[in-house]
């Protein structure tokens, strides 16, 4: 849980722009809820230079790819690569048809790796939760 909750922070604070969830928020959150998360959220860790999480979506058929990040210390290295390969994984062996992400419209790298990757944009545009409601992104899916 301390593991978890150490790389999330790293993430959150580095890279605000790309998640949803924000530092403040994430610094709020009770060693309770990081417990419960660790139940519930298939996660992978890169020695603690990575992290990406799965997490059904509602149906039996889309499973959803979260959280995902590298340390800038690690990047280009297709880090990255692995840790979306692990939670594919995870989610074809449980039954799950489609891998869904979102992301941020002007993250190119992100983007960048998700295209190499097969994830396909869907259509779906939506904002981050207010009040960055004006940061846009856009759903995409890779067929498992
Ligand atoms: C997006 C992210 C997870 C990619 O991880 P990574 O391990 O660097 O992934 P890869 O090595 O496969 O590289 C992905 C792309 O990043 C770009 N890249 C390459 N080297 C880079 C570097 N040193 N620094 C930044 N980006 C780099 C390239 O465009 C690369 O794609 P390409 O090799 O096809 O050109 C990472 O940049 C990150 O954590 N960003 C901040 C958080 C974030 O945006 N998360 C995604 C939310 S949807």
């Amino acid at each position: 849980m301390d593991r978890l909750k150490r790389i999330r922070i790293a993430a959150l604070r580095d890279a605000p722009q790309a998640f949803g969830t924000t530092l403040q928020v994430a610094q709020g959150w009770s060693d309770d809820v990081w417990r419960q998360q660790v139940k519930d959220l298939p996660t992978f860790v890169a020695t603690d230079v990575g992290i990406a999480r799965g997490v059904a979506d509602g149906s039996s058929t889309n499973a959803r790819l979260v959280s995902m990040w590298v340390s800038p210390t690690a990047r280009g290295l297709r880090v990255g690569e692995r840790l979306v390969e692990a939670v594919a994984a995870w989610a074809r062996d449980a039954g799950f048809k489609r891998l869904l992400l979102n992301v941020a419209d002007d993250n190119w790298a992100a983007i960048a790796l998700y295209e190499r990757l097969n994830f396909w944009p869907t259509g779906e545009t939506m904002g981050f939760p207010p009040p960055r409601s004006h940061i846009t992104e856009h759903g995409r899916a890779r067929i498992l």
